[in-house]
């Protein structure tokens, strides 16, 4: 059984939401999820894992809420040749933060499920809770 790790950080529950259905997803396609706050995290629970998901919403002006900030930078040493799941949920913007974030682990050398992440507006709708199930199954493969 493939065990997938969904690390988020939210700020009103909204992110949280995606990455429960994230680990909903794995868990449905026969994977084990460990649905983690990131400040409950540590990069190297990672090290070791062919494929992971991330997820955080929109903050700052389209940019990771600086602890998530921190958390990816160290990320970025140890996911080339990793897939990873990128999710989180935003307001007002176009998806800018998300596109940011795809291109950075990109450039790590990861790829990303789908080359683009899973993104919903506020509170994920039914829509986009089946694409965050659809990425955890696409993670526990
Ligand atoms: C300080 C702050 C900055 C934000 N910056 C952005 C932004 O740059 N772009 C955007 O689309 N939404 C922005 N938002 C909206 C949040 O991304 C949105 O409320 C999201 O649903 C929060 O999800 P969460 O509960 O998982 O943190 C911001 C919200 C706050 C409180």
């Amino acid at each position: 059984m493939k065990e997938v790790n969904v690390i988020y950080w939210s700020s009103t529950g909204n992110t949280q939401a995606m990455a429960e259905a994230v680990g909903a997803g794995v868990e449905e396609a026969g994977g084990k999820a460990n649905v983690i706050e990131v400040s409950a995290a540590d990069a190297s629970m990672l090290k070791d894992a062919d494929s992971f998901a991330l997820g955080a919403s929109a903050m700052g002006d389209e940019e990771l809420d600086a602890e998530m900030d921190d958390f990816v930078t160290t990320v970025e040493g140890i996911c080339s040749g990793k897939t990873v799941g990128l999710f989180g949920s935003y307001d007002w913007g176009d998806g800018e933060w998300m596109r940011k974030w795809v291109d950075r682990m990109t450039a790590a050398g990861a790829t990303v499920v789908n080359g683009e992440g899973v993104i919903a507006n506020l509170t994920p709708d039914d829509d986009a809770v089946a694409e965050c199930k659809a990425l955890g199954a696409a993670l526990a493969k």
